[in-house]
């Protein structure tokens, strides 16, 4: 009764100001001090997209996490400024919100941390911050929004939290597999129904990816043949050798290759990987062991991933007008 009646007075305007999280999804927590709002977003969104934050004008957010690319970019490795390749496949950036740590070795603590990361990096948009800023502010329809949401010109802090708090409207539930949870028995084939099972059971995929992302937000080694050292390069402990921040499962049909290194094209290879049990590297984590499932079995597991897992409500954001 009191909480239908604080309704009436605050939900509705609240609701109105911001779109609700698809369903199955927590809320999104936004930081103290980067409160959201439609005019940041708008803001963001424009700077995600835009090359002319990159060193030759070609290179945008965009270019290695595209919408119309799952947000990720197809390539096994990104490709830079000038062509230049590095040594990690583009994670999603759809529900990077949800993330304790971002980057595949979680060296950032949140988006505002890692966004002017890719502008400087010489091997993606080959940019510094004392060119960008300036750069931007010179650009009369960026300065004019700038000091509309944060009441200064163009800032570094400020390019960083407006394109946060726009990576966290790239929001994807709602799908299949939320449907059936939520009481709809046709939400899922068959197929889809008993390979969520086995992910939830005899093929332990649910040890790791778990939670309303698929991911703990943890860094485990699952045994897949590659040099990088992963989370070991930030925390120093020997555990974590080539240990990787465990990605979403939500859209993954739409993001091969697949891992840290691309090294997997399909969800087919992927599955393969798990049955065989990793490579049994010293470091490999104990939730990874040989599978005893059947090739019925591992179908189903790929069915319920690319059915279950793609939402109708994906968030297919097109580039916006950039400001002149
Ligand atoms: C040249 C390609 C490239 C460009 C341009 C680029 N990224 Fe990335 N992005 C990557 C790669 C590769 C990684 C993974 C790097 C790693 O983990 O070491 C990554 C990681 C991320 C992550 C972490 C996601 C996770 O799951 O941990 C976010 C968020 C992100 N990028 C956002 C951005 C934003 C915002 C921009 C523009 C300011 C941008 N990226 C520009 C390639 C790129
Ligand atoms: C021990 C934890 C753990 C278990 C168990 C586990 N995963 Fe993973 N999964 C990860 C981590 C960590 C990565 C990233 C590894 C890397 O790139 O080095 C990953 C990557 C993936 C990817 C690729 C995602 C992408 O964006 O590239 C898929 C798909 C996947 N797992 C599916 C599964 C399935 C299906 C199962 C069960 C058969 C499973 N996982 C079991 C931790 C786990």
């Amino acid at each position: 009764m009191l909480r239908s009646l604080l309704c009436v007075s605050f939900c509705l305007p609240v609701s109105l100001m911001l779109a609700a999280e698809p369903a199955g999804l927590p809320a999104v927590v936004h930081p103290a001090d980067n409160p959201t709002t439609p005019e940041k977003i708008a803001l963001g969104k424009q700077l995600y997209f835009d090359p002319r934050l990159s060193g030759d004008d070609t290179i945008s957010c965009a270019s290695c996490h595209d919408p119309a690319k799952g947000w990720s970019n197809g390539d096994q490795f990104a490709t830079g400024v000038g062509g230049l390749k590095g040594g990690r496949n583009s994670p999603t950036v759809i529900n990077s919100a949800y993330y304790k740590l971002q980057f595949w070795d979680g060296r950032a603590k949140t988006l505002e941390d890692q966004a002017l990361g890719p502008i400087q990096n010489p091997i993606e948009m080959k940019m510094t911050l004392e060119e960008v800023i300036p750069k931007l502010n010179k650009i009369a329809g960026y300065k004019e929004q700038f000091q509309k949401v944060f009441g200064t010109d163009v800032t570094e802090v400020g390019v960083a939290r407006a394109i946060a708090a726009f990576e966290r409207t790239v929001l994807s539930g709602d799908a299949p597999y939320d449907k059936f949870k939520a009481g709809d028995k046709a939400a899922l084939s068959e197929a889809a129904q008993r390979g969520m099972k086995l992910f939830f059971g005899k093929a332990n995929c649910s040890a790791c990816h778990s939670g309303p992302n698929f991911s703990d937000s943890a860094f485990h080694n699952i045994g897949l043949d590659s040099a990088d050292e992963g989370r070991f390069v930030i925390s120093k402990m020997t555990g974590d050798k080539g240990a990787m921040k465990t990605p979403t499962l939500r859209e993954i049909a739409r993001t091969a290759p697949y891992m840290h290194n691309g090294s997997l094209k399909t969800l087919e290879e992927v599955v393969a990987h798990y049955v065989k049990g990793g490579n049994n590297n010293p470091t490999q984590d104990e939730e990874i062991f040989a599978l005893k499932i059947s090739k019925e079995d591992e179908a189903d597991l790929v069915t319920f991933m690319k059915e279950g897992l793609a939402s109708a409500s994906y968030p297919n954001i097109e580039k916006p007008e950039l400001p002149k």
